[in-house]
């Protein structure tokens, strides 16, 4: 398979040291303007998110947005968040989740500073996004296409650490719920991963949840929404009492993996708990 979007971007950073990334994901943003998702208006609190993210001391050399971005994969929800990111100054590399629509975010999310690609060279580190959403469907799976993407990615730059960004997460994150709606084929994934000689990194969005780990030699991140969060561990559907957040990353050129998460605490949001199911 081969594309625009699937040829490597390459970027220059702004440390010869590390390579920084934000990531927010899980906007679930609503084609009307007041749009609540379990109370929450989800613009509300995607501007908030966008807010701090732009004071951050260091900014970051581009931002991942990992799905989920609309909640009703709506024309005027995708306009309405490239209207908000198109103007950050830095790129923002997106993939769909599954309240989204892949072949409309690919003609609407447009502007300078918003890229199609799929594979990011950067500094020590090959970043590549993939597509896990499957049509009408919460869990995810990785086509032949996404896995031979991998494939490529480790064969072409074996010399490099590798970051795989996707939406629905590749191992259970200890809620019964969810870890029957993430990645059915994800074994494959650590299978492609495998021979690979330098660090590799797994990220994600889907859980609405804080979560770090590693499996498999395979350090393993998933990060809170930007707007109503589920809670950790609970074996039903259960919205959680966090606040929104999203997660800076640093990449180093030895292969570790900083990440800090940012919650907007300073923001009164109403989540209403009585909903169970979203
Ligand atoms: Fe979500």
């Amino acid at each position: 398979m081969s594309s625009v979007a699937t040829l490597a971007k390459k970027l220059d950073t702004q440390s010869m040291h590390c390579v920084r990334i934000v990531q927010w994901t899980d906007s679930h943003i609503f084609s009307e303007e007041k749009g609540k998702l379990l109370g929450l208006d989800t613009r509300h609190s995607f501007e908030a998110v966008l807010g701090r993210i732009s004071k951050e001391e260091l900014a970051p050399d581009f931002f991942l947005a990992t799905g989920d971005l609309s909640q009703d994969a709506s024309e005027e929800s995708y306009r309405y968040i490239a209207s908000k990111i198109g103007s950050l100054e830095k790129p923002t590399f997106w993939i769909p989740g599954n309240h989204d629509s892949p072949e409309l975010m690919a003609t609407t999310l447009k502007g300078d500073s918003i890229y199609p690609h799929k594979r990011i060279l950067a500094g020590n580190w090959q970043i590549v996004l993939l597509d896990t959403s499957v049509p009408k469907k919460v869990y995810g799976n990785l086509s032949d296409d996404d896995l031979s993407l991998v494939e490529e990615a480790v064969s072409e730059y074996p010399e490099l650490h590798l970051l795989v960004v996707m939406h629905h997460q590749p191992v259970n994150v200890g809620s019964n719920w969810l870890d029957n709606l993430g990645i059915k084929n994800a074994e494959e994934l650590f299978k492609r991963v495998k021979s690979h000689e330098n660090k590799v990194c797994f990220l994600w969005g889907h859980v609405h949840q804080d979560f770090n780990g590693e499996s498999q030699g395979v350090q393993l991140i998933s990060t809170p929404s930007t707007c109503v969060q589920f809670r950790p561990g609970s074996k039903d559907f259960s919205a959680g009492d966090e606040s929104p957040g999203y997660r800076y990353l640093t990449l180093h050129e030895d292969g570790r993996v900083e990440s800090l998460l940012h919650r907007i605490d300073d923001i009164e949001f109403t989540v209403d708990y009585s909903i169970k199911g979203y």
